[in-house]
């Protein structure tokens, strides 16, 4: 059975006429789940942030709903009779009239096969029951927010954009480091009243700045042991390829400087050019230290996710170090703070 979610709380009905705290048109999402109570959580959560919600409890009739509604999002679960959420997700990716609507699992284990399999038939990215609110609403924002962007795109910028994350999904288990460094680039610009002109070249950077990858074989890119000089070297080359790939970006020149200098460091010790101090453009100083605190509270094959106050106290001994802009990281330290008093309540630790 498909729904207008009408499962809403009483208090959530409430609280959602005063709460508004998301200001774009309003975006459509559809939750298949036979679990009422598991599609109710997230029907309320969704609500109450002003998104509009459309539920279906059965997995084989939701393709026809989605073709007929047309989501700006379907969050997914992964175990249904019949057709499961993997095989749900395939069929949407296939099909040129879906493949564009991001798709979000929900599952109650953190397994890595399910990853694996999920990045497989194209999911977006995974949620794990019962679902955090925090999570979801962050996952949610920053995958409409891409498809927006998407949507938004020319022909050359939606190539370059396929390129982007086909390889990433190359490198990446997780497949969404990009989306991820996409929204805190968006949330960052904000938090230090950039123009919009800047926080797009940022997003735009999250999406392409490793786009070079492209022409490094495997068995360097994914090695494991440690790399040989040469081999260090042709990893080095993957800033100056992804500057030339994107070159005919038109309309977004701004993005090229982030591509080519988001691996220099503020004492002269980075590549390619061993620019230091000032000389590095701004924002791709900007840049590096969001790429690096993704990578540092991701989980990677070969690493935990560190906290972010782990990572906020590695990223000052970089700069200790003198490899980043201190200026920069105090005001990223800041902003670090402040996102996870919203979210947990509790200022993080704050290195000195
Ligand atoms: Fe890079």
């Amino acid at each position: 059975m498909m729904n207008q979610a009408s499962g809403l709380s009483q208090s959530a009905q409430a609280r959602s006429s005063v709460m508004n705290y998301f200001d774009y048109t309003r975006a459509k999402i559809l939750i298949v789940d036979d679990h009422p109570l598991s599609r109710m959580t997230a029907a309320d959560l969704l609500l109450l942030n002003n998104y509009e919600v459309l539920e279906a409890d059965s997995s084989l009739f939701a393709i026809d709903y989605i073709l007929e509604q047309k989501p700006d999002l379907v969050l997914l679960d992964l175990m249904m009779p019949r057709l499961d959420g993997f095989e749900i997700c395939k069929l949407l990716k296939q099909d040129e009239r879906t493949c564009h609507i991001p798709v979000i699992f929900m599952t109650v284990a953190d397994e890595r096969e399910y990853r694996r399999k999920g990045i497989e038939v194209g999911g977006d990215d995974f949620l794990i029951k019962p679902l955090d609110r925090f999570e979801l609403l962050t996952r949610v924002k920053s995958l409409i927010n891409q498809k927006r962007l998407n949507e938004g795109l020319d022909q050359t910028e939606q190539v370059l954009f396929s390129i982007a994350k086909a390889v990433e999904s190359r490198s990446s288990e997780s497949g969404s480091s990009c989306a991820r460094i996409s929204a805190l680039a968006q949330r960052f610009g904000e938090y230090l009243q950039f123009s919009q002109e800047a926080i797009d070249n940022l997003v735009f950077a999250a999406h392409l700045h490793d786009i070079g990858t492209v022409a490094i074989p495997d068995a360097v890119l994914l090695k494991k042991g440690e790399l040989t000089p040469e081999e260090r070297e042709l990893i080095h080359q993957h800033v100056l390829i992804g500057e030339k790939i994107c070159q005919p970006l038109r309309n977004r020149r701004g993005v090229l400087p982030i591509i080519r200098h988001h691996h220099e460091r503020w004492d002269g010790s980075g590549y390619p050019d061993s620019l230091a101090g000032n000389e590095i453009p701004q924002l791709a100083q900007i840049f590096q230290i969001l790429d690096i605190y993704d990578a540092l509270t991701s989980e990677r094959p070969h690493k935990k996710a560190y906290t972010p106050a782990q990572a906020l106290e590695i990223i000052t001994e970089e700069t200790a170090k003198g490899w980043r802009n201190p200026y920069i990281v105090e005001e990223f330290t800041a902003f670090i703070s402040q996102i996870q008093q919203e979210k947990t309540g509790c200022s993080v630790y704050l290195p000195q």
